[in-house]
């Protein structure tokens, strides 16, 4: 079986919209690839064309242009649809069902016998909290318990890749805990995952890439200690100015690169780049200066994501303004 489980190429997806058939470009050029056991985070903000691009993946739309290969394969292909599970951005659900019954008909549209049907949907149901309310119609369910039972369903084929929608957005932080405790455990199974998000930093910890997204196009994407930026490193430090008093803080302050951070009574905090650590420590101690806190600050993905949004829109010129420059229009 192919090591790529998913890979767009050049994916563009242009919806029709009105009695005018105005058109809304969704999706313009996003390129990408997930190798099997690999995880990674769709970032971008809302409109640039995560939902799209993921229903493309899924077959649920055409794209207008550009590939989807899945597994290898068209994304439709009733076996490439076979080692996905996918969750919508907003499950929805009967609400007369029961959990139990919403796993029943979806294990039955997968093609699960009887028996495999009854014993994943306990096991599913258990390992996500929904065992207690397995027969208790959904009318009444938080939103949370909603989502689990998304995943649940999203579970039930045993996929080697999961793809999922926000599926973080609106729980509470016990509901977020559970469902990124639950997606770390899928990937230390070798589960692939392929997730779409807008909180970054609680994904940091879930993916080895990330494609972040503006306006349908890619305008970062690659292994996550690549993107963010190691020479951009700084460390604060915070230093108990002690019997050095005024004299300490010039002489800290004096070491090249150093920024004040703030300042309260004896207390000082400071900002050094990364090789100048060295430098700060000895004029630390030369001065008299007790070292209190020592933290490293790397650039985070969100200022990596916010910084690369804003790139895109600082230009002043939306897309479509661009493309028409492009085309020779005015
Ligand atoms: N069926 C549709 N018809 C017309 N326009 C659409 C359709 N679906 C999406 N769009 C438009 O395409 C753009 C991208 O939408 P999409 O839902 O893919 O973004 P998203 O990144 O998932 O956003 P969010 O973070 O809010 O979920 C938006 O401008 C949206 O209005
Ligand atoms: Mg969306």
């Amino acid at each position: 079986m192919t090591t790529v489980f998913l890979e767009l190429r050049n994916l563009q997806k242009v919806f029709r919209v009105g009695l005018l058939a105005r058109k809304v470009t969704a999706v313009r050029d996003v390129s990408l690839s997930l190798r099997r056991g690999e995880s990674m985070g769709f970032l971008g903000p809302n409109g640039s064309g995560k939902t799209t691009s993921i229903k493309c993946i899924l077959g649920l739309i055409r794209p207008t242009a550009g590939s989807v290969k899945l597994f290898g394969r068209d994304p439709w292909d009733i076996e490439a649809r076979a080692g996905v599970g996918y969750l919508p951005e907003s499950p929805y659900f009967y609400d007369w069902l029961t959990p139990r019954e919403v796993m029943n008909y979806a294990g039955d549209l997968f093609g699960l016998d009887r028996t495999t049907r009854r014993t994943r949907t306990g096991a599913l149901l258990e390992r996500l909290g929904l065992g207690h309310a397995a027969d208790r119609p959904l009318r009444g369910f938080s939103k949370g318990m909603l989502q689990r039972l998304g995943i649940a369903q999203s579970l039930l084929n045993d996929p080697e890749l999961v793809i999922y929608d926000e599926p973080l957005s609106g729980l509470d932080p016990i509901g977020r805990k559970e469902v990124l405790d639950l997606m770390a455990e899928l990937r230390s199974q070798g589960k692939s995952l392929f997730f779409s998000s807008h909180v970054l930093t609680d994904i940091e910890t879930l993916c080895d890439a990330v494609t972040i997204l503006n306006q349908g196009k890619v305008v970062a994407a690659g292994r996550l200690d690549a993107l963010l930026d190691r020479g951009a490193l700084e460390v604060e430090a915070l230093f108990e100015l002690g019997a050095g008093g005024e004299a300490a803080a010039r002489a800290l302050l004096a070491v090249e690169g150093s920024v004040e951070r703030e300042r309260t009574g004896a207390r000082l905090r400071l900002a050094v780049p990364h090789d100048a650590v060295d430098a700060l420590l000895q004029a630390g101690l030369a001065a008299g200066a007790k070292l209190e806190q020592l933290l490293p600050r790397r650039d985070s993905l969100e200022e990596l994501f916010v910084r690369k949004a804003v790139r895109v829109e600082a230009r002043g010129e939306s897309q479509d303004s661009q493309d028409a420059a492009a085309k020779g229009q005015p």
